[in-house]
């Protein structure tokens, strides 16, 4: 059935019609209104971004693509199929796989190994075992390992699949959890915050990687560098304060003055004097552009 390459073959049960739907989608923290009626499309094979300011709802919404946040309100579908409890554990049996803000690997597991969670994951949820067979045997177990090696190479981690995470920068953490998410041959794949620690130099290809999953996948993407995002999206959605408050192509939100204006807001309150030429900067709700240096710096996320 799938003769490409183990990693990048075509996603078995993908389909042109694997499009999300989120409608009227509610989120409240005790008194704090973190979504507020969020509707959105994110269509298949398409790389859709969702941006805003800090504290706009970014990682909300997609606790509430994983199951992590019930929302009080509004209703997701995938792929035609209404999803109305999400549970985090049923995931991989849904097709959808995400990467966390911060990176999260067992720091007691290799590279390799972390990504074979992932992929384990999976063959026991049900998605891949005609295709690959559960890891019963050992010969199983050496498939596994070539899957996971696999992914590491895609996303540019291939070196390292023995190294142990804590020992590895914080960009390429970020490349292992990237393939962990991968392995599992996602129909739905939630990045957050991708490009974060990442260097300067590490945008482009990490651009390409996410352009060349969204032909296989429907990527849905938050990201603070309007580089990679005027790169890589299709489509944008902006909140703020929990409200879709502008969507259209790459182009036409950064020219949206409500996107202006909220970003320049949110440089207002962390004493940032903002850009200044009613345009939206190119980090836009990263406080400190220099950034990728210290996330760098930080132990474990
Ligand atoms: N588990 C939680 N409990 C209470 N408040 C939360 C929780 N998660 C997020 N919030 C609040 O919800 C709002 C949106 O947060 P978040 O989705 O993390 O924003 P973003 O990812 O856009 O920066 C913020 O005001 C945040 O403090
Ligand atoms: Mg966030």
């Amino acid at each position: 059935m799938n003769s490409g390459s183990q990693a990048g073959g075509e996603r078995p049960g993908a389909t042109a019609d694997d499009i999300l739907h989120v409608r009227g989608v509610s989120v409240h923290f005790g008194g704090l209104v973190a979504l507020d009626n969020v509707s959105l499309t994110a269509q298949s094979r398409q790389v859709t971004g969702i941006i805003g300011p800090n504290g706009a709802g970014k990682t909300t919404l997609l606790n509430v693509l994983c199951g992590f946040v019930r929302p009080q309100g509004g209703t997701i579908s995938f792929g035609g199929r209404e999803l109305a409890r999400i549970r985090p554990h049923r995931l991989a049996r849904l097709g959808i796989a995400r990467t966390l803000q911060g990176v999260g690997l067992f720091s007691g597991l290799s590279a390799l190994e972390n990504v074979m969670v992932g992929a384990t994951s999976v063959a026991r949820a049900g998605f891949w075992p005609g295709l690959l067979g559960l890891p019963r045997s050992d010969a199983d177990e050496k498939r596994l390992r070539a899957l996971a090696q696999a992914a590491l190479e895609l996303t540019g981690a291939g070196d390292y699949a023995e190294a142990m995470p804590d020992t590895l920068a914080h960009g390429l953490r970020k490349r292992i959890a990237l393939a962990r998410a991968l392995v599992a041959r996602p129909r739905l794949l939630l990045l957050d915050e991708p490009a974060s620690g990442l260097a300067e130099d590490e945008l482009a290809g990490l651009g390409d990687l996410i352009t060349s999953l969204a032909r296989e996948c429907t990527v849905v993407v938050i990201e603070h560098r309007m580089d990679l995002m005027m790169s890589v999206c299709q489509e944008i959605f902006v909140l703020d304060f929990g409200k879709v408050i502008a969507s259209g192509t790459p182009e036409q939100v950064q020219a949206d003055p409500a996107v202006t204006a909220a970003y320049l807001g949110a440089d207002a309150e962390t004493g940032d004097a903002g850009t200044g030429d009613g345009q939206v900067g190119a980090n836009l709700a990263d406080p400190s552009p220099g950034s990728a240096k210290d996330s760098k710096e930080r132990a474990s996320d």
